[in-house]
């Protein structure tokens, strides 16, 4: 028995570089969670996903990579792939799920290539499956999948995760009625299906409620072929991890040099991908706010900003970029000197031993998404803190604000409440923040991303062998 997961990227990526090839760790949430779930759980494990290489880098380069699971790479033809990815999934689905319905660029060709590369992607799925085998569907790029499957192999065991948030009826119903009816359909295809929190589990039940005219009964939907469950599983990460990486020796120097160059000052961080639904306008707006209004932090007090490059071929994550970094020019401009920048920014993506560095050196994380399905640099942030120090600043928007209940929780729009909680977070005692780590710490060790991985796939079994009896 195998678990064949499948998500649009792959959880890496190779790139030509003149004469040279280089392999990196695909950014965001979905990759590090089921990179670290298959780093550990001994599954035999097929990853399916659509490269962002060519087939013959791919041949010459696969055994370069370590890792503990196969890969089967789909290669999608150019302009289907635009469509597939920037087109409906990054500008409609991407864009309404996070309630931002006035940035939906909706045309039909877009559909059109969504579907077709659903079926693509099926075709492998079906390809490498065998009776017995669990599929595992991740995100918003493959809503059709399941229901595509199941049409060839009535009796398989399929779940199906969304990643980011589902939204309300009112929102969802923007959707022209066969695109809606295609995704809903598509989903139920699966036995079981996943949401972050239940309130998105909730909405989903709506819309094919409302939409479809199916009942459900504590969250089950009864069809002909088999049953569906809908659930909340709140994602998580490899807690130990983490934890651990304090102490390694590399992390170690990192942070001392860190810590060495801003030493006179308190440390602000924040890391995400470019992404307008990360709220990092309204972040900078609100450091800005605090700045101003608390004008004893005057060079005592350094933000680092890291943002990871994500789908910049898209026109509003290109603007936003601009914006970002008007912002940026604007506070280090007129609030800071010669010798003080308020606001030190990267543009890049830093690996693992900077990022536990990082996390490790900040006296407060700013972490303000708009809306955000879970957000993992949350969760990341607090494991990572072995010495029971630091606060985090949490927008009530990200999934993660209703488990880590001790963080400092802002509304992301609200400039003055985060400039607050900026000054409460940088001269928080001591023992309290011990107390509010300690506590987030002691939750995240028990919900990590195994317990998450096992009760998803655990309960796709389950409600799957139910299905050998009569519906
Ligand atoms: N991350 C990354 N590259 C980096 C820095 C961070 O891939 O250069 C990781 C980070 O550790 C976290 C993920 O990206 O695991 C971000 O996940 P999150 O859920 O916060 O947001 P997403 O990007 O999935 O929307
Ligand atoms: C979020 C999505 C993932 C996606 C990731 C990075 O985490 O839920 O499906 O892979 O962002 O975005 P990208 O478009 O580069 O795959």
């Amino acid at each position: 028995m195998k678990i064949i997961t499948v998500s649009y990227r792959l959880p890496v990526s190779i790139k030509r570089q003149k004469e040279n090839v280089k392999i990196t760790q695909s950014a965001g949430g979905l990759a590090t969670a089921i990179l670290s779930y298959s780093e550990k759980s001994k599954k035999n494990l097929t990853w399916v996903g659509v490269a962002d290489f060519d087939e013959e880098l791919w041949e010459n380069n696969k055994d370069n990579y370590d890792r503990n699971f196969d890969i089967e790479p789909v290669y999608l033809e150019k302009r289907l792939n635009r469509n597939f990815y920037n087109v409906f999934s990054n500008s409609v689905l991407w864009s309404l799920f996070h309630y931002f319905p006035s940035y939906i660029e909706y045309n039909h060709e877009g559909f059109e290539a969504y579907k077709t590369a659903n079926e693509i992607v099926a075709e492998k799925v079906n390809s490498i499956y065998k009776p017995g085998d669990i599929v595992w569907i991740h995100d918003y790029h493959f809503m059709g999948l399941a229901k595509i499957i199941r049409e060839k192999h009535p009796e398989a065991k399929i779940g199906y995760f969304l990643h980011i948030p589902f939204p309300n009826f009112e929102i969802f119903r923007v959707l022209p009625n066969k695109v809606r009816r295609y995704l809903l359909e598509g989903v139920l295809g699966s036995n079981l299906v996943g949401f972050h929190t239940w309130d998105n589990a909730i909405h989903f039940t709506e819309c094919v409620e409302k939409m479809l005219g199916h009942s459900h009964k504590n969250f089950i939907f009864s069809q002909e072929t088999h049953r569906t469950r809908v659930g909340s599983f709140p994602i998580s990460i490899d807690f130990d991890k983490f934890n651990d990486a304090y102490d390694k020796p590399e992390v170690i120097k990192l942070r001392e040099e860190i810590k060495h160059l801003y030493e006179d000052k308190k440390i602000i961080f924040s890391v995400d991908r470019l992404d307008y639904t990360k709220g990092i306008t309204n972040r900078l707006n609100a450091f800005e706010t605090f700045l101003k209004n608390y004008p004893e932090w005057k060079e005592k007090v350094v933000f680092l900003l890291v943002i990871v490059p994500s789908r910049e071929e898209i026109t509003k994550y290109g603007e936003r970029k601009k914006m970002i970094e008007l912002n940026i020019a604007r506070i280090n401009g007129t609030l800071g000197n010669y010798k003080w920048s308020p606001v030190v920014y990267q543009y890049q993506s830093v690996d693992f031993d900077k990022l536990i560095a990082l996390y490790t050196s900040a006296d407060a994380a700013l972490i303000s998404p708009v809306r955000d399905g879970m957000n993992l640099v949350a969760k990341e942030y607090i494991a990572a803190r072995k010495d029971l120090r630091g606060a985090l600043i949490l927008s009530v928007m990200a999934g993660a604000a209703k488990e880590l209940q001790e963080s400092l929780t802002i509304n992301p729009f609200d400039d003055e409440q985060i400039a607050l909680k900026l000054n409460y977070a940088l001269t928080m005692s001591e023992e309290e923040q011990e107390r509010r780590i300690e506590r987030m710490q002691r939750y995240l060790k028990k919900h990590d991303v195994f317990r998450w991985a096992t009760d998803f796939l655990n309960e796709t079994e389950e409600i799957h062998s139910r299905d050998t009896k009569p519906v």
